[in-house]
């Protein structure tokens, strides 16, 4: 499942068209006698046939149904996966928001379009609300949401149904308990969550998201539009600065999300998007794992391995080896040439194993080719060579944390277009000082970079990019420190 599956499933005339139609015209409460239905946990789903009148699945193609058998069998086991992956964890634990969150059953919407289908999940959009809820209230006139829910053709075994479906739900955990402006909000789950299952479908069990109108997937196919059409004596990029701030908001949702000590393990374009106002969101937490908490950033940890996708997997993460954040830090230098250059990584390479290789071996996308024309000050260049080299070294003790990367990047945007734009450093300022009751100063120089820093489940498959499949989760090593398996 390549990114480019994306382009088929998203095309965007399928994306937009019904978009600009229904501009503010989500259709509001409709059927008031549903709203029992609504964030009720221990409200019964309606009969049978009731449901099936209502169901998503009616309203599209997609095939939502799975072996009675299978959920059945997969439910429990779920259930001990999720609370298993739960007590490994400490911040989503105690700050996860899932019992105060909204709870809907499949009735209280009617669904509608295919947005795109990833490696593990349909994402669909929320079409109608058919219950009363603080979702369509009169401040959220306007607003659109999608529905994540598992792919049906993922769930063969109940193995895999349990193990993809505890992600799903650990998604949530995690996503409820983060808040930050570039981190996807989680706005609703449905009621019955896992034990939906048991009932033959995989749509019974879903979360509900904030709908994203772009991709960074699409939005560098279009810068990359925009950027050939330019003429020849045009030497600066109209995108440019937009590409930087992009690198900046995706750096600093990182930076939250690791100082959470959570690491993310799956970047790439397509798990990033933005919302109507063009504000950058990280979403797709399906992989995420919680670590616990050290003043070494340093300290690895021995994680399920070859997690995520292969064009962003760091090193030790391909060979099995224990790691830790920094393997975010090696998949956002990826992702970062990717977004300056405007070109594939490892265009060359067709398939997962290969690219897998190369990354092994040492390769490395090209520097030299990190302008798309050129940048208007000469330390742009040298600068940013001299981090996506230490932020991709295959040594994750050589690399910069995603604090220092996010600090860089702020510092040579500002060389690069003068004053910039840092929304971020208002959430730093107040999450350090939380912390330390004063500011932090960023360790800015190169010398920090260096000097400061040096201090579930997806696998690559025969395509990469969206191709998530998840190994079983054996063959993982304890953590000497830890009496637990990771995930
Ligand atoms: N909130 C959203 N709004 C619009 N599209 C979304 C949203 N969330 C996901 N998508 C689309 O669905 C695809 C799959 O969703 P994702 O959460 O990445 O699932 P998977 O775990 O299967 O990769 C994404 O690559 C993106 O194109
Ligand atoms: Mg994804």
């Amino acid at each position: 499942m390549q990114a480019d599956e994306e382009i088929e499933e998203k095309g965007d005339q399928n994306e937009k068209s019904p978009r600009s139609k229904k501009k503010g015209g989500i259709k509001r409460f409709v059927k008031k006698k549903l709203r029992r239905n609504f964030s009720s946990s221990s409200g019964g789903f309606p009969s049978s046939s009731g449901e099936e009148d209502l169901s998503p699945q009616d309203t599209t193609t997609t095939s939502h149904k799975i072996s009675l058998q299978v959920g059945e069998k997969a439910v429990p086991m779920a259930e001990q996966r999720l609370s298993e992956m739960l007590k490994k964890t400490r911040f989503v634990r105690r700050r996860n928001k899932m019992l105060g969150m909204l709870s809907f059953q499949p009735d209280a919407f009617e669904v509608g379009e295919l947005v795109a289908r990833g490696g593990f999940a349909n994402v669909h959009k929320l079409e109608t609300w058919l219950c009363d809820c603080d979702l369509n209230e009169d401040e959220n006139w306007g607003k659109q949401y999608v529905l994540k829910s598992l792919r049906a053709d993922g769930a063969r075994t109940a193995e895999r149904l349990a193990s993809m479906a505890s992600d799903l739900m650990m998604e949530a955990h995690i996503l409820s308990a983060l808040e930050h402006p570039h981190v996807l909000a989680l706005r609703g789950i449905s009621t019955r969550g896992l034990s939906s299952l048991k009932r033959g479908h995989v749509d019974g069990l879903f979360l509900i998201l904030d709908y994203l109108p772009t991709t960074l997937y699409h939005k560098l196919v279009e810068w990359q539009n925009a950027e050939e059409e330019l003429e020849e004596t045009q030497s600066t990029s109209p995108s440019l600065r937009d590409r930087f701030q992009a690198a900046i908001d995706l750096a600093s949702a990182l930076k939250y999300v690791h100082s959470k000590n959570i690491v993310y393990r799956d970047i790439k374009a397509s798990n990033v998007g933005f919302d109507a106002q063009g504000c950058l969101k990280l979403f797709d937490f399906g992989l995420a794992v919680e670590i616990p908490r050290s003043s070494d950033p340093n300290r690895t940890f021995q994680l399920a391995g070859r997690k995520g996708t292969a064009r962003y997997m760091a090193p030790e993460n391909i060979k099995k080896k224990p790691y830790n954040a920094k393997a975010d830090v090696f998949g956002m230098a990826i992702l970062t040439w990717q977004m300056l250059a405007l070109s594939k990584p490892f265009a060359n390479q067709t398939s997962s194993d290969a690219v897998l290789q190369k990354i092994s071996h040492g390769d490395r996308p090209p520097l030299k080719f990190l302008a798309t024309n050129s940048f208007q000050s000469t330390t742009t260049q040298p600068k940013l060579e001299q981090l996506l080299a230490t932020a991709w070294a295959k040594s994750l003790e050589d690399r910069p944390t995603m604090k220092v990367m996010h600090a860089r990047l702020v510092q040579i945007s500002k060389g690069e277009f003068g004053r910039h734009d840092d929304n971020d450093n208002q959430n730093d300022r107040k999450d350090d000082s939380q912390k330390t009751g004063q500011e932090e100063a960023y360790p800015l120089t190169d010398a920090s970079v260096t000097s400061a820093d040096s201090s579930s489940s997806r696998s690559p498959g025969e395509n990469d990019e969206n191709d998530n499949s998840k190994p079983e989760h054996g063959g993982e090593q304890e953590d000497p420190t830890e009496t637990f398996q990771y995930f």
